[in-house]
């Protein structure tokens, strides 16, 4: 199976990226992840790749993951899946943003998803993974040969602890879930920063020193398209 077509927009003053995913680059239908600010631009990249966008899906509901939902969510009539903890953050936005940021508009979300679940959106299989610590009901989305992984997992870097519900070593847990889940080769595309894979952040990344020591190597033999373990 070819990996899915995956494009990144980094928008906002915070630079978090927004995702338009679809199975192939010639599919109609996709799914929109984070859809966090400049929400015209997100809607003119829909038009411009013709897509319909079939479901929005939220990894975290920090604002700057949130702040394009309302508006592109009634723009495109896409129904909006949220983690279910933090379903109060996404409707009641501007109680949660601090100074400076916004105005952002409150969303009452169509679905709230726990972890554990698997859709089918899209023409895609998602595998919805509970992934907290940075936040506390923090999802990553798994689709084919990818994670969408939110503020979990960055390119040399990891999710800041420091905001209310955080806690690194409950994000440690996290990402050790995800290492011994998905091959090294997974890609993971994150919410902020550039794109990296599961093995070379295991391999490298500092903050995942004492994880290297205590989760076995991904199996070299899986690749794309192969079931994770
Ligand atoms: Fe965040």
């Amino acid at each position: 199976m070819n990996a899915p077509d995956v494009r990144s927009f980094t928008v906002g003053p915070v630079q978090e990226n927004s995702f338009i995913v679809r199975p192939d680059p010639t599919s109609r239908s996709a799914l929109m992840i984070d859809p966090g600010d400049e929400p015209q631009r997100l809607l003119d990249a829909v038009e411009a790749l013709g897509v319909e966008i079939e479901a929005i899906l939220i990894t975290h509901c920090h604002f700057d993951h949130i702040g394009a939902v309302a508006p592109v969510a009634r723009a495109t009539g896409a129904p909006v899946y949220c983690p279910e903890i933090e379903r109060p953050l996404l409707t009641d936005v501007m109680s949660w943003v601090p100074p400076g940021f916004g105005p952002f508009e409150s969303y009452d979300p169509e679905y709230t998803l726990a972890g554990g679940e698997r859709l089918s959106l899209a023409g895609l299989d998602i595998e919805v993974l509970f992934t907290p610590g940075h936040s506390p009901g923090h999802l990553t989305y798994a689709i084919p040969g990818a994670l969408l992984s939110g503020d979990v997992l960055f390119q040399g870097s990891v999710g800041r602890v420091d905001l209310p519900g955080g806690d690194w070593a409950t994000l440690e847990r996290s990402i050790g879930t995800l290492l011994a889940r998905f091959p090294g080769e997974t890609v993971v595309y994150p919410g902020h920063m550039g794109v990296t894979t599961l093995g070379r952040e295991r391999d490298t990344n500092p903050f995942l020193a004492e994880l290297r020591v205590r989760v076995p190597a991904a199996t070299p033999a899986s690749g794309p398209g192969v079931p994770p373990r």
